[in-house]
């Protein structure tokens, strides 16, 4: 195993969830919906925790804080995510712009949920006190990380949907049942048309 590429998904991983505090606290300037904002606020919340997860898993590995070359470019993205909210924010009419916020934390979760999920691949080939951390920390965060990404995604093609003057499911299928695997998304995707 790489122990510098760990590393380095490591610095990411702490970039993607500093970045994702911002993603939501702007993200929720620009909510309508009442249920998806107290949905962000618990995924708000969860990410600053995260952080915090993150941070005491590098210590635990004994990985320093570092601004790597892919971490910078985690938070340029992140900061255009931001960026490209504001835009729309001010400029395109409200429902558009939560349409335009619920990509943008459809994007950050994507990383989000990538960076866990190998994260865990490298937790089963590990060993000793390594080992227990990560898996510990993955353990901890695996349902909250299934459940922004999945659910997130749902939001944005209903109120996109509900956009194009069809008939959208809100909350999506993917609330309505409480999803935490692909699998789960896909079959809750297809059942959208019974739940209309
Ligand atoms: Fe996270
Ligand atoms: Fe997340």
């Amino acid at each position: 195993m790489k122990i510098e590429q760990r590393n380095e998904l490591l610095q990411q991983m702490l970039e993607t969830e500093l970045g994702g505090v911002l993603v939501y606290e702007t993200a929720l300037l620009c909510v309508l919906n009442d249920e998806l904002k107290e949905e962000w606020e618990k995924y708000l919340e969860q990410t600053k925790a995260h952080v915090r997860i993150v941070q005491d898993l590098m210590e635990a590995l004994q990985v320093m804080p570092q601004e790597t070359p892919g971490r910078l470019v985690v938070r340029h993205i992140g900061r255009s995510l931001v960026d490209a909210m504001k835009m729309a924010k001010a400029s395109a009419p409200p429902p558009d712009a939560e349409i335009v916020a619920c990509e943008c934390v459809v994007h950050a979760e994507t990383k989000d949920h990538a960076n866990w999920e190998l994260l865990s691949a490298y937790g089963e080939t590990a060993k000793g006190d390594d080992k227990k951390a990560i898996d510990a920390a993955v353990e901890e965060i695996e349902d909250e990380e299934d459940e922004h990404l999945y659910h997130s995604k749902g939001w944005c093609r209903e109120l996109s949907i509900a956009n194009l003057g069809m008939k959208p499911v809100l909350p999506p299928p993917e609330e309505q049942k409480d999803v935490k695997t692909a699998i789960g998304a896909a079959r809750a995707k297809q059942a959208r048309t019974e739940l209309i």
